[in-house]
Protein backbone atom coordinates (compact mmCIF):
# COMPACT_ATOMS: atom_id res chain seq x y z
CA UNK A 1 0.00 0.00 0.00
CA UNK A 2 1.54 3.23 -0.73
CA UNK A 3 2.01 5.37 1.96
CA UNK A 4 2.73 9.55 2.43
CA UNK A 5 6.58 9.96 3.80
CA UNK A 6 8.31 12.51 4.71
CA UNK A 7 12.06 12.78 4.61
CA UNK A 8 14.00 15.31 6.10
CA UNK A 9 17.54 15.86 5.03
CA UNK A 10 16.94 14.35 1.87
CA UNK A 11 19.26 16.34 -0.67
CA UNK A 12 22.03 14.39 0.39
CA UNK A 13 23.26 11.15 1.90
CA UNK A 14 21.10 8.28 3.47
CA UNK A 15 18.07 10.56 3.14
CA UNK A 16 18.35 11.27 -0.71
CA UNK A 17 18.96 7.56 -1.08
CA UNK A 18 16.44 6.56 0.87
CA UNK A 19 13.87 9.17 -0.71
CA UNK A 20 15.01 7.01 -4.04
CA UNK A 21 14.01 3.89 -2.52
CA UNK A 22 10.78 5.27 -1.68
CA UNK A 23 9.91 6.57 -4.89
CA UNK A 24 10.66 3.19 -7.17
CA UNK A 25 8.86 1.84 -4.39
CA UNK A 26 5.50 3.90 -5.71
CA UNK A 27 5.47 5.95 -2.37
CA UNK A 28 4.02 9.64 -1.41
CA UNK A 29 7.41 10.98 -0.99
CA UNK A 30 8.43 14.57 0.60
CA UNK A 31 12.27 15.94 -0.22
CA UNK A 32 13.22 18.36 2.20
CA UNK A 33 16.10 20.80 2.09
CA UNK A 34 17.38 23.89 3.29
CA UNK A 35 18.38 25.39 0.18
CA UNK A 36 15.41 25.61 -2.65
CA UNK A 37 17.58 24.95 -5.66
CA UNK A 38 18.95 21.80 -4.07
CA UNK A 39 15.37 20.28 -3.02
CA UNK A 40 14.34 20.75 -6.65
CA UNK A 41 16.92 19.75 -8.59
CA UNK A 42 16.41 16.25 -5.80
CA UNK A 43 13.07 16.63 -7.09
CA UNK A 44 13.29 16.81 -10.87
CA UNK A 45 15.73 13.81 -10.44
CA UNK A 46 14.15 11.31 -8.80
CA UNK A 47 11.09 11.86 -11.10
CA UNK A 48 12.95 11.74 -13.98
CA UNK A 49 15.13 8.89 -12.82
CA UNK A 50 12.35 6.62 -11.61
CA UNK A 51 9.86 7.90 -14.01
CA UNK A 52 7.38 8.33 -11.19
CA UNK A 53 5.70 11.45 -10.51
CA UNK A 54 4.31 11.55 -7.01
CA UNK A 55 7.67 13.12 -5.21
CA UNK A 56 7.13 16.67 -3.73
CA UNK A 57 9.61 19.52 -2.21
CA UNK A 58 9.96 20.92 1.08
CA UNK A 59 12.02 23.94 2.41
CA UNK A 60 13.18 25.29 5.77
CA UNK A 61 17.05 25.75 7.06
CA UNK A 62 16.64 24.12 10.01
CA UNK A 63 19.18 26.39 12.06
CA UNK A 64 16.05 28.70 12.04
CA UNK A 65 13.67 27.17 14.45
CA UNK A 66 10.86 29.72 13.34
CA UNK A 67 11.28 28.44 9.64
CA UNK A 68 10.46 25.23 11.26
CA UNK A 69 7.55 26.52 12.29
CA UNK A 70 6.68 27.87 9.21
CA UNK A 71 7.60 24.77 7.04
CA UNK A 72 4.97 22.91 10.26
CA UNK A 73 2.36 25.12 9.54
CA UNK A 74 2.75 24.32 5.86
CA UNK A 75 2.29 20.57 6.35
CA UNK A 76 -0.24 20.89 8.23
CA UNK A 77 -2.60 22.37 5.59
CA UNK A 78 -1.02 20.48 3.18
CA UNK A 79 -0.50 16.97 3.86
CA UNK A 80 -3.63 16.01 6.47
CA UNK A 81 -2.65 12.34 6.90
CA UNK A 82 1.07 11.40 7.14
CA UNK A 83 2.22 7.93 7.86
CA UNK A 84 5.78 7.98 8.10
CA UNK A 85 8.08 10.64 9.05
CA UNK A 86 11.74 9.99 9.16
CA UNK A 87 13.98 12.96 10.86
CA UNK A 88 16.72 12.72 9.05
CA UNK A 89 18.34 16.23 9.13
CA UNK A 90 21.98 16.29 10.51
CA UNK A 91 25.33 18.19 10.54
CA UNK A 92 28.04 17.64 12.24
CA UNK A 93 30.54 20.00 11.00
CA UNK A 94 29.72 23.64 10.53
CA UNK A 95 31.27 26.88 10.25
CA UNK A 96 29.04 29.31 11.78
CA UNK A 97 28.81 27.48 15.71
CA UNK A 98 25.88 29.32 16.73
CA UNK A 99 22.64 30.18 14.87
CA UNK A 100 20.85 33.68 14.64
CA UNK A 101 19.58 33.00 18.34
CA UNK A 102 22.82 32.04 19.81
CA UNK A 103 21.92 28.46 20.21
CA UNK A 104 24.83 25.71 18.85
CA UNK A 105 24.00 24.75 15.51
CA UNK A 106 24.40 20.74 15.86
CA UNK A 107 21.67 21.06 18.93
CA UNK A 108 19.40 23.23 16.72
CA UNK A 109 19.26 21.06 13.61
CA UNK A 110 19.96 17.70 15.09
CA UNK A 111 17.39 17.58 18.35
CA UNK A 112 15.59 21.20 18.43
CA UNK A 113 14.48 21.26 14.61
CA UNK A 114 12.88 17.80 14.89
CA UNK A 115 11.47 18.26 18.35
CA UNK A 116 9.65 21.23 16.80
CA UNK A 117 8.53 20.36 13.40
CA UNK A 118 7.24 16.35 14.97
CA UNK A 119 5.62 18.35 18.09
CA UNK A 120 4.23 20.42 15.14
CA UNK A 121 2.29 18.22 12.93
CA UNK A 122 1.51 15.00 15.28
CA UNK A 123 -1.93 16.01 14.55
CA UNK A 124 -1.44 14.54 10.97
CA UNK A 125 0.45 11.57 11.74
CA UNK A 126 -2.20 10.68 14.03
CA UNK A 127 -4.33 10.47 10.44
CA UNK A 128 -2.23 7.41 9.49
CA UNK A 129 -3.60 3.72 10.39
CA UNK A 130 0.15 2.73 11.33
CA UNK A 131 2.30 5.97 11.89
CA UNK A 132 6.02 5.32 12.22
CA UNK A 133 8.47 8.21 13.55
CA UNK A 134 11.98 7.49 12.89
CA UNK A 135 14.78 9.71 14.33
CA UNK A 136 18.63 9.22 13.01
CA UNK A 137 20.21 9.08 16.42
CA UNK A 138 24.32 7.30 16.22
CA UNK A 139 26.32 5.55 18.15
CA UNK A 140 27.66 8.53 19.51
CA UNK A 141 25.31 9.68 22.41
CA UNK A 142 27.15 11.95 25.00
CA UNK A 143 25.33 13.22 28.55
CA UNK A 144 23.24 16.48 27.93
CA UNK A 145 24.94 19.37 29.10
CA UNK A 146 22.31 22.01 29.41
CA UNK A 147 24.96 24.71 29.17
CA UNK A 148 25.91 23.47 26.06
CA UNK A 149 22.18 22.99 24.71
CA UNK A 150 21.55 26.68 25.87
CA UNK A 151 24.04 28.17 24.18
CA UNK A 152 25.67 29.32 27.09
CA UNK A 153 28.56 27.15 26.73
CA UNK A 154 30.54 25.78 23.60
CA UNK A 155 32.36 22.30 23.09
CA UNK A 156 33.79 20.25 20.91
CA UNK A 157 32.32 19.12 17.47
CA UNK A 158 32.61 15.79 18.83
CA UNK A 159 30.96 15.98 21.96
CA UNK A 160 28.18 18.70 20.93
CA UNK A 161 27.01 16.21 17.70
CA UNK A 162 26.88 13.26 20.63
CA UNK A 163 25.22 15.60 23.04
CA UNK A 164 22.62 16.62 20.22
CA UNK A 165 22.09 12.74 19.49
CA UNK A 166 21.91 11.53 23.23
CA UNK A 167 18.74 14.41 23.77
CA UNK A 168 17.17 13.14 19.99
CA UNK A 169 17.15 9.71 21.55
CA UNK A 170 15.85 10.52 24.89
CA UNK A 171 12.72 12.33 23.48
CA UNK A 172 12.62 9.54 21.36
CA UNK A 173 11.58 7.34 23.78
CA UNK A 174 9.64 9.91 25.28
CA UNK A 175 7.34 10.38 22.71
CA UNK A 176 7.05 6.65 22.26
CA UNK A 177 5.66 6.92 25.70
CA UNK A 178 3.26 9.93 24.85
CA UNK A 179 2.18 8.46 21.86
CA UNK A 180 0.86 4.94 22.11
CA UNK A 181 -0.58 4.60 18.69
CA UNK A 182 2.45 6.02 16.70
CA UNK A 183 5.75 3.46 16.61
CA UNK A 184 9.01 5.66 17.39
CA UNK A 185 11.52 4.55 16.72
CA UNK A 186 15.40 5.90 16.90
CA UNK A 187 18.29 4.41 15.06
CA UNK A 188 21.87 4.41 14.41
CA UNK A 189 21.89 4.04 10.91
CA UNK A 190 25.87 2.66 11.31
CA UNK A 191 29.29 4.20 11.97
CA UNK A 192 31.33 6.10 9.12
CA UNK A 193 28.95 5.53 6.91
CA UNK A 194 29.78 6.91 2.52
CA UNK A 195 28.22 10.50 3.22
CA UNK A 196 28.76 13.93 3.27
CA UNK A 197 28.87 14.07 6.66
CA UNK A 198 31.37 11.18 7.79
CA UNK A 199 33.97 12.15 5.11
CA UNK A 200 33.68 15.64 5.98
CA UNK A 201 34.20 15.24 9.77
CA UNK A 202 36.85 12.16 9.57
CA UNK A 203 38.19 12.15 6.32
CA UNK A 204 37.11 8.65 5.68
CA UNK A 205 34.02 6.01 6.37
CA UNK A 206 33.96 2.50 6.55
CA UNK A 207 30.76 1.24 5.12
CA UNK A 208 28.40 2.26 1.90
CA UNK A 209 25.88 4.37 2.77
CA UNK A 210 23.13 1.83 1.43
CA UNK A 211 24.01 0.25 4.86
CA UNK A 212 21.78 3.49 6.14
CA UNK A 213 19.46 2.90 3.67
CA UNK A 214 18.26 -0.41 3.72
CA UNK A 215 18.05 -0.14 7.52
CA UNK A 216 15.92 3.23 7.18
CA UNK A 217 13.50 1.61 4.83
CA UNK A 218 13.08 -1.54 6.39
CA UNK A 219 12.40 0.14 10.19
CA UNK A 220 9.79 2.81 8.18
CA UNK A 221 8.03 0.07 6.35
CA UNK A 222 8.48 -3.86 7.82
CA UNK A 223 6.01 -5.19 9.52
CA UNK A 224 8.61 -6.62 11.93
CA UNK A 225 8.82 -3.48 13.33
CA UNK A 226 5.19 -2.19 14.42
CA UNK A 227 6.07 -3.57 17.92
CA UNK A 228 9.06 -1.97 18.49
CA UNK A 229 8.14 1.52 19.36
CA UNK A 230 10.32 3.35 22.35
CA UNK A 231 13.07 1.10 20.74
CA UNK A 232 17.08 1.93 19.88
CA UNK A 233 18.05 0.26 16.65
CA UNK A 234 21.81 -0.28 16.54
CA UNK A 235 22.97 -1.04 12.92
CA UNK A 236 26.89 -1.20 13.60
CA UNK A 237 25.95 -4.04 15.88
CA UNK A 238 25.31 -7.55 13.74
CA UNK A 239 26.14 -8.20 10.43
CA UNK A 240 25.23 -7.26 7.80
CA UNK A 241 22.13 -5.94 9.99
CA UNK A 242 21.92 -4.67 13.17
CA UNK A 243 19.43 -5.28 15.78
CA UNK A 244 17.63 -3.10 18.53
CA UNK A 245 20.34 -2.53 22.01
CA UNK A 246 20.40 -0.45 24.56
CA UNK A 247 20.63 3.45 24.21
CA UNK A 248 22.82 5.93 26.24
CA UNK A 249 21.58 4.66 29.93
CA UNK A 250 20.54 8.65 30.60
CA UNK A 251 17.97 7.99 27.60
CA UNK A 252 16.31 5.63 30.18
CA UNK A 253 17.01 7.93 33.21
CA UNK A 254 13.31 9.75 33.89
CA UNK A 255 14.94 12.77 35.31
CA UNK A 256 17.25 13.65 33.38
CA UNK A 257 14.37 13.02 30.40
CA UNK A 258 12.37 15.46 32.03
CA UNK A 259 15.12 18.48 32.91
CA UNK A 260 15.77 18.24 29.09
CA UNK A 261 12.24 18.34 27.79
CA UNK A 262 11.39 21.23 30.70
CA UNK A 263 14.87 22.78 29.28
CA UNK A 264 13.92 22.27 25.94
CA UNK A 265 10.70 23.72 26.16
CA UNK A 266 11.87 27.00 27.27
CA UNK A 267 14.09 27.28 24.14
CA UNK A 268 11.19 26.68 21.65
N1 LIG B 1 26.97 9.08 7.84
C1 LIG B 1 27.09 8.43 8.99
O1 LIG B 1 28.04 7.67 9.18
C2 LIG B 1 26.06 8.58 10.08
C3 LIG B 1 26.23 7.83 11.26
C4 LIG B 1 25.28 7.96 12.27
C5 LIG B 1 24.21 8.82 12.11
N2 LIG B 1 24.07 9.55 10.97
C6 LIG B 1 22.93 10.45 10.87
O2 LIG B 1 22.22 10.18 9.67
C7 LIG B 1 21.60 11.39 9.20
C8 LIG B 1 21.96 11.61 7.73
O3 LIG B 1 23.36 11.77 7.66
P1 LIG B 1 24.19 11.69 6.30
O4 LIG B 1 25.43 10.96 6.64
O5 LIG B 1 23.34 11.24 5.19
O6 LIG B 1 24.57 13.24 6.13
P2 LIG B 1 24.71 14.19 4.85
O7 LIG B 1 25.13 13.42 3.65
O8 LIG B 1 25.57 15.31 5.30
O9 LIG B 1 23.21 14.68 4.62
C9 LIG B 1 22.59 15.47 5.59
C10 LIG B 1 21.29 16.01 5.08
O10 LIG B 1 20.79 16.94 6.08
C11 LIG B 1 20.60 18.22 5.44
N3 LIG B 1 20.86 19.35 6.33
C12 LIG B 1 22.02 19.69 6.92
N4 LIG B 1 21.88 20.86 7.57
C13 LIG B 1 20.61 21.25 7.38
C14 LIG B 1 19.87 22.40 7.77
N5 LIG B 1 20.43 23.40 8.45
N6 LIG B 1 18.57 22.48 7.40
C15 LIG B 1 17.99 21.51 6.67
N7 LIG B 1 18.65 20.41 6.24
C16 LIG B 1 19.94 20.30 6.60
C17 LIG B 1 21.61 18.22 4.29
O11 LIG B 1 21.26 19.22 3.36
P3 LIG B 1 22.32 19.72 2.22
O12 LIG B 1 22.13 18.77 1.08
O13 LIG B 1 21.87 21.11 1.91
O14 LIG B 1 23.69 19.65 2.81
C18 LIG B 1 21.43 16.80 3.78
O15 LIG B 1 20.26 16.67 3.02
C19 LIG B 1 22.08 12.50 10.12
O16 LIG B 1 21.13 12.78 11.09
C20 LIG B 1 23.33 11.91 10.76
O17 LIG B 1 23.61 12.48 12.01
C21 LIG B 1 24.97 9.45 9.95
Amino acid sequence: MSKTIIVTGSTDGIGKLTAFSLAEKGHTVYVHGRNETKVDAVVSEIKTTTNYQDIHGLVADFTDLEAVSKLAAQIKKDIPKIDILINNAGIFKTKEVHNKNGLDIRMVVNYLAPYVLTNAILENIKQSEAPRIINLSSAAQAPVSEAVLIGKEQDSANSTYAQSKLALTMWSFNLAKQEPNITVIAVNPGSLLNTKMANEAYGLHWSPAEKGVDILLHLALSDDYKNDSGKYFDNDKGDPKGYFSPAHPDAYDEAKIKALLATTKTLI
